[in-house]
């Protein structure tokens, strides 16, 4: 939701914010903006409604003047997609980039208004403008026009703020959604992403939630928002290992198809090291004693998907778990015992609701554990213990090699959990894992999957239906498919096919069965034979599907290898990530960036 990019130091701001805003840019892409300061010492302001494209064009060969400079991409909360609602919003010498929201902007447009302030935009955000310009006009002093002005706020906000009378100076806030500073030599930025500033620097500090950065050049001083000034501190970062590498698309067209191919690796580099002699996961150790006395994961859209999968490897483990909707499980009376655990999975760590989820879970007394794919997030941060996924960074909104690799460690966490020695059958299946995806995703050429990207292209509903570990795939399967092809699509436990949703099925509807879960397969089997009795057209997806059963409960098929089904989950989830995408791109849509959607939903 929104992306901030901030740097104070002594290159030319402009190229560099443009390109870190082009990594930002699946945050949001309905505007962009940048402030910087020209060659007479004002701050310009340059905005354009839709992409960083856009802006792109509108910047041209301007470099900007070194000092700070901020800019911005929007995800619409607070009025339409338009120049006036881009981002910067400047007031006197104020200028300000915000993500999050203000709850309380009403009543202080109102206040404002009634002082005579003049209003631009329809956005909470210029309200944040005009409060710190006054607050700068009676104090003087920058940072503490800012904390003043900030008291008088409620909501959700990271801010990146200039003041025309201090060009060196960049002034960041945190109070909720992420705000990161990169450290370089003699320069600093701030993003909401790692990726923004990744080639400058691999030196980090995530700014924890109520704290203020005062940022000049090479030299910054943390404080609290609330605090007086004499608490200020040097921010000590943290080394990342990504690879800038990752941030780039290479010689793939968009980074969904780059993160799918990624896969393997991912696995592998999630695996690495937490798979010691007759031990997953050791640093779960501290965590114990093992197993827990109840499990519960809180997550949202594919992170969710990922813990239903969860849920079956714990059980096959003998371990009960429950997997909750994070924005419905904060809602309702939490009536967990004291030391039960609360799993939340988000690949950013940031997003609002399991965010929310486990702050209830936490003040109830529960032990929280995280899997989170961004170091420093909120998430490592909120909770007791975090897992990383080493994914790397995952560009496209669509989640792909993220959900790959918090399957791995939800497969590890299981075996860890069992208490007992990790049966060998298993563990030998997730350790080739990375190695036989390699292998499959290798095998997955374009002309493999042209027929039926055809079919699906032509095809006025599609859905996926599984049962046991294909029912998650297919729910997984769905969401991806409809958020890049805007096609509807929906995923079903293929026995509740009968319940109602068959009522659908006609001649032109495509049903995709992943058929990994080798147990349940000939119930399924039964299921789709019932598609196909209505006009629908089954495409079946896994090992060993007989050819002379074309016709009889098939349609066509994409053939898995004969692996155990712990390897054959992480092929199957390949398979429906690349339909899903080549459709997408069949059908001429922005697969990186689909309409309306934002990676991280760090709002309600
Ligand atoms: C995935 O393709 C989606 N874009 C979305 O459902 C995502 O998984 C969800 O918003 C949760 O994000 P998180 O994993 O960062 O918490």
């Amino acid at each position: 939701m929104c992306g901030i990019m901030g740097y104070s130091g002594p290159r030319p701001p402009l190229p560099l914010l443009v390109s870190g805003l082009e990594r930002l840019e699946y945050r949001g892409y309905d505007s962009s903006g940048v402030a910087f300061f020209n060659a007479t010492g004002a701050i310009d302001v340059l905005r354009a409604a839709g992409k960083v494209s856009v802006l792109k064009e509108r910047v041209g060969s301007l470099e900007g003047h070194p000092g700070a400079a901020i800019g911005h991409i929007r995800w619409a909360t607070h009025g339409a997609a338009t120049v006036e609602n881009a981002h910067p919003h400047k007031s006197g010498p104020i200028a300000l980039v915000h993500n999050g929201i203000i709850e309380n902007e009403q009543i202080l447009r109102e206040r404002l208004k009634a002082e005579g302030v003049l209003f631009q935009s329809e956005t909470d955000t210029e309200v944040l403008a005009h409060l710190i310009r006054l607050e700068y006009e009676r104090s003087g002093e920058f940072a503490e026009s800012v904390r003043r002005a900030l008291a008088l706020v409620e909501g959700s906000y990271a801010l990146a703020i200039l003041c025309q009378d201090e060009p060196a100076d960049l002034i960041a806030v945190r109070q909720g959604p992420p705000l990161l500073l990169g450290m370089g030599e003699g320069e600093s930025f701030v993003a909401s992403d790692i990726p923004a500033f990744l080639h400058f620097t691999r030196q980090v500090y995530a700014f924890r939630s109520g704290e203020i950065g005062l940022i000049r050049h090479g030299d910054v001083r943390v404080g609290e928002i609330s605090s007086p000034s004499s608490s200020w501190k040097s921010p000590v970062a943290q080394t990342i290992s990504w690879d800038p590498f990752f941030a780039e698309k290479g010689t793939y067209r968009h980074f969904m198809e780059k993160e799918i191919f990624e896969g393997s690796r991912a696995l592998m580099d999630t695996l690495a090291d937490r798979i010691v002699p007759w031990k997953t996961l050791p640093e779960l150790a501290p965590f114990g004693p093992f197993p827990p006395p109840s499990l519960t994961f809180v997550a949202c859209g594919t992170s969710w998907h990922a813990a239903l999968l969860g849920r079956y490897f714990m059980e096959s483990m003998g371990i009960p778990s429950a997997v909750e909707i994070a924005s419905e499980f904060r809602y309702r009376p939490l009536l967990l015992p004291g030391g039960s655990w609360v799993v939340g999975i988000s690949q950013s760590g940031e997003t609002a609701d399991t965010l929310g989820a486990l702050e209830l879970a936490r003040k109830a007394g529960c032990r929280t554990l995280g899997i989170s794919n961004v170091p420093g997030s909120s998430l490592e941060r909120e909770t007791d213990l975090c897992l990383l996924t080493h994914a790397g960074p995952e560009i496209g909104v669509a989640s792909t090699k993220a959900f790959q690799s918090q399957v791995a460690l939800l497969m590890l966490l299981s075996l860890a959990l069992s208490g007992a020695e990790p049966e060998t059958e298993k563990l030998e299946s997730l350790i080739r894992s990375p190695h036989r995806l390699e292998m499959f995703l290798e095998t997955m050429s374009s002309e493999r999957f042209d027929q039926a990207v055809e079919r699906l292209r032509q095809s006025h509903l599609v859905m996926f239906a599984g049962r046991g570990l294909d029912y998650p795939l297919s729910l997984e399967g769905a969401l991806k498919f409809k958020e890049i092809t805007y096609r509807p699509a929906d995923g079903y436990p293929g026995g509740e096919l009968k319940h109602g949703p068959i009522a659908l099925v006609e001649p032109g509807v495509t049903v995709i069965a992943p058929m990994v879960d080798s147990n349940l397969r000939q119930k399924e089997i039964s299921n789709l034979r019932e598609i196909r009795a209505r006009g629908g057209y089954v495409l079946a997806i896994g090992p060993s599907i007989p050819e002379n059963q074309r016709g009889i409960w098939y349609d066509d098929r994409i053939d898995l290898p004969e692996v155990p089904v712990w390897s054959g989950v992480f092929q199957a989830a390949a398979v429906l990530q690349y339909l899903a995408y080549r459709v997408a791109v069949a059908l001429g849509n922005d697969v990186d960036q689909p309409r309306n959607l934002a990676k991280s939903v760090t709002v309600e």
